[in-house]
């Protein structure tokens, strides 16, 4: 990796170098072109002295006339530069600059958009190898304190045999944690196969409000740790054209999203409400949690985007979710929105898949 970039910063300096030395040449010829003409134009002038000199001191007019075809005789002895011959020399000048003008500019343009598109590979490589570190670490993390957790519980349970209870605790724990681990997989797994391609869908008839039921099957738990109160509304009736796993998929990335959120906030509610619109059915998972700033709604859904500083890990989550969503989307030939109106003043994502067909 450091020698690609140490060969594209090589890149880019020799294009400047160029672009330094074609700007050069550029300006060169320009001044070369017009000391040219000047010294022409000074020659034509002494050719016009001498001319009249050799007329002055007695020389046969038609000789001197033959020695200097740029000048004109005009009777009485006066000689004038040819206008024509002047005008061609002006036109050649001009059309030599024009040309020096056009070649110049493209080799400049070709040069300096290289630079620039090096620039930028570099940039956007910086930005996706500090992305990937920042995944490995959330990947380390996301997969260390859960297990370290179930380990914990698991000790407790085989060697102090605490009261029902307790024990009934200690599982809870084990199977939320176990939750967070095999959610991540399923995200790793889920964005492997979409990057590559491997990911196929098959849409049919689903019904959005089995759908949703079953995303959040078992989530009771892990929203109440976090004070969420969820409410759904999704009208029997709504059907869509869509991978029925996909959809799940999508619900249970928002309303987990919202829950991070809400428990991030101290606890609120999470609305889930569907409707029809036109040839579309959408879902909105609204939620009263931290919110983020309104520019960063379309970055939320780049791969391994977490806001805030790309280093420093804050709660759980990889940065895949809404990647994962988004991609799915596209592939449903739906679409995926994400709103807020600030920090602090809850969130709400938007999914919309194409309408069923006649709707039950
Ligand atoms: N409802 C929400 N309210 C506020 N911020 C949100 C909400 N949903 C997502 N975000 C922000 O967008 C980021 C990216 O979300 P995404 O689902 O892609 O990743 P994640 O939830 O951090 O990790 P993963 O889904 O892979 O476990 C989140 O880290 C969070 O900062
Ligand atoms: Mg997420």
């Amino acid at each position: 990796m450091e020698r690609t970039r140490l060969i594209q910063i090589g890149f880019i300096v020799l294009l400047a170098i160029c672009a330094a030395q074609a700007g050069w040449w550029l300006l060169d010829q320009v001044l070369d072109t017009r000391a040219n003409r000047a010294a022409i134009e000074e020659h034509l002038l002494r050719d016009r002295q001498v001319a009249r000199m050799l007329l002055d001191q007695g020389a046969d007019p038609a000789e001197v006339e033959a020695l200097f075809d740029e000048l004109i005789f005009r009777p009485g002895g006066e000689v004038h530069i040819d206008p024509d011959h002047l005008a061609a020399l002006h036109e050649q000048g001009r059309r030599r600059l024009s040309r020096y003008a056009w070649e110049g500019a493209f080799f400049l343009g070709v040069l300096l958009s290289g630079i620039v598109v090096l620039w930028r590979t570099l940039g956007e490589e910086a930005l996706l190898r500090r992305r990937q570190q920042n995944f490995l670490a959330a990947v380390g993390h996301e997969l260390k304190s859960p297990l370290a957790s179930i380990r914990l519980a698991a000790e407790t349970l085989k060697l102090r045999d605490p009261p029902a209870e307790r024990r009934q605790k200690l599982l809870g724990r084990v199977l939320a944690n176990l939750y967070r681990v095999e959610a991540m997989v399923r995200n790793l797994l889920d964005a492997a196969r979409l990057d590559e391609g491997r990911l196929h869908l098959a849409p049919e008839r689903v019904v959005l409000a089995r759908a949703a039921r079953n995303a959040l099957t078992g989530a009771e738990d892990r929203l109440d740790a976090a004070g969420a109160e969820l409410s759904v509304e999704v009208p029997e009736e709504l059907e869509v054209l869509a991978d029925p796993a996909a959809v799940e998929t999508v619900i249970g990335n928002l309303v987990d999203n919202a829950r991070k959120a809400v428990a991030r906030a101290g606890g609120g509610r999470i609305e889930v409400r569907a409707r029809r619109r036109g040839r579309r059915v959408e879902i909105e998972v609204r939620d009263e949690g931290v919110g983020f700033a309104p520019s960063l709604a379309p970055r939320l859904f780049d791969k391994f985007y977490r806001p805030g500083d790309e280093m420093r890990r804050s709660g759980e989550g990889s940065g895949l979710g809404l990647y994962i969503v988004r991609r799915l989307q596209r592939l449903a030939g739906g679409g995926i929105e994400a709103h807020s109106d600030g920090p602090g003043h809850g969130a709400s994502f938007t999914a919309w898949w194409p309408a069923a067909g006649g709707q039950r």
